[in-house]
């Protein structure tokens, strides 16, 4: 019989958990062994009786509840010291944020621990469910236009009063992606006129099917900037400097911005430059969703709201994080969707992994001591001396 193991998250502050009580159950319901460490939950509101009535032991302390376990789930990355007590060869599955800190990632691999980073989680049909940069992403794309609306000193929608009309605010989204399309979804809901722009040509149709209005230049690169794997390319120069021109003018008479333009493994685009902030109106607010990786924005500081000329500047890097309950259960629910994958239906509870299975080599960040996935060997023997 396995065991699963749910430490609490430590370290930095994160308010999400990786197992539900729901989960809990499911994973109890395979024939797994669960245990999670008291209050790991408390940050999403999952008590640890409610852990407990669905069947999982609520440990004291990160040593009791790791201990023998054969496989880890947290939300972030662990250091090596943290996991100490899994079994050598244990596997970890969680949001490992896996270009960032290459000395920590390394000491992870060094573990011996068999690590699946779930940002690697192919698009493909069959993975729906166990995508977390999309359930984390809708949640953190909501948030950020809840958040811009509560710091704009004016209204959102449209309305007409006996001591005058209230105009409509004008938002636009960079970036329709996941996160990009509920911002669209969430700020037309409130009434406001929204607008928006990508690279990738697909995005197009979907922005009009919010009644939303698409802005970009839209020449021969525009219509080849998707790759197979449905993620924006690295634009020419040439195209960016024709869409920063097209961008600029649209920008300065917008009153709420969200940005979420992401390329995977490079840093994020800047797509609005110190002289577009100051071209915006006293009072508008920017929310870059792109802080973690240095930012959309030229004034874009991760984790801060910096108020340059009159505009507000947010550089949120957890929004789902703030929305801990929604963002645990559906992160919990990828979890499982993905462990289950590894369990054997035959005999309940025993480890049967298909190292062929496109999900689970997809996913495989790190296996035997060393780093294993493609997009992690390529980066370090480029950045490395030989
Ligand atoms: P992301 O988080 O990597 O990037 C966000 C958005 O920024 C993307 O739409 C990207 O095209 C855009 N962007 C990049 N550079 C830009 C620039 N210079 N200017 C303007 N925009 C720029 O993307 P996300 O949210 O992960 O989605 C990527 C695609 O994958 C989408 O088409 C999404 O619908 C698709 N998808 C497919 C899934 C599946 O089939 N299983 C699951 C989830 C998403």
């Amino acid at each position: 019989m396995i065991t699963i193991a749910v430490p609490a998250e430590g370290g930095r502050e994160e308010k999400r958990v990786a197992l539900s009580p729901e989960t809990a159950r499911k994973f109890a319901a395979l024939g797994a062994r669960v245990r999670v460490q008291a209050g790991a939950g408390a940050g999403a509101h999952f008590s640890d009786a409610e852990y407990k009535e669905a069947g999982a032991s609520v440990m004291k302390g990160a040593g009791a509840t790791l201990k023998g376990a054969d496989i880890v789930l947290t939300v972030r990355r662990p250091s090596a010291s943290a996991l100490k007590g899994a079994a050598r060869g244990a596997i970890l599955a969680c949001i490992l944020d896996p270009f960032s800190d290459k000395a920590g990632l390394s000491a992870l691999a060094k573990t011996g621990l068999t690590v699946f980073s779930m940002e690697f989680m192919p698009r493909i049909t069959r993975a729906q469910s166990m995508d977390v940069l999309s359930s984390q992403a809708n949640l953190a794309g909501y948030k950020a236009v809840i958040d811009a609306a509560a710091y704009f000193g004016r209204a959102l929608p449209m309305m007409m009063t006996a001591a005058g009309t209230v105009p409509a605010a004008r938002v636009f989204i960079m970036g329709v992606g996941v996160a990009g399309l509920q911002a669209i979804a969430t700020a037309k809901r409130l009434g406001a006129i929204v607008t928006a722009t990508d690279v990738r040509p697909s995005t197009k149709e979907q922005v009009e099917s919010l009644a939303a209005k698409f802005i970009a230049v839209e020449d021969e690169e525009f219509k080849k900037a998707e790759t197979s794997a449905g993620y924006a390319r690295e634009m020419s120069a040439a195209y960016k400097k024709k869409q920063a021109k097209l961008i600029a003018e649209h920008v300065s008479s917008q009153d709420i911005i969200v940005t979420t333009a992401l390329i995977p493994g490079r840093p994020a685009p800047e797509l609005i430059s110190k002289a577009m902030v100051e071209s915006m109106k006293p009072g508008s607010v920017i929310v870059d969703l792109a802080a973690e990786r240095g930012g959309n924005s030229a004034v874009t500081k991760a984790d801060r709201t910096v108020v340059h000329k009159g505009v507000s500047v947010m550089g949120p890097t957890n929004l789902a994080g703030e929305l801990a309950g929604n963002a645990s259960s559906l992160y919990a629910r990828n979890l499982h969707a993905f462990i289950a994958l590894m369990i054997n239906p035959e005999k309940k509870g025993e480890l049967a992994i298909d190292w062929d299975d496109d999900v689970i080599k997809g996913t495989l960040a790190a296996k035997g001591g060393r780093l294993v996935h493609p997009m992690l060997v390529s980066t370090k023997s480029k950045g490395g001396k030989k």
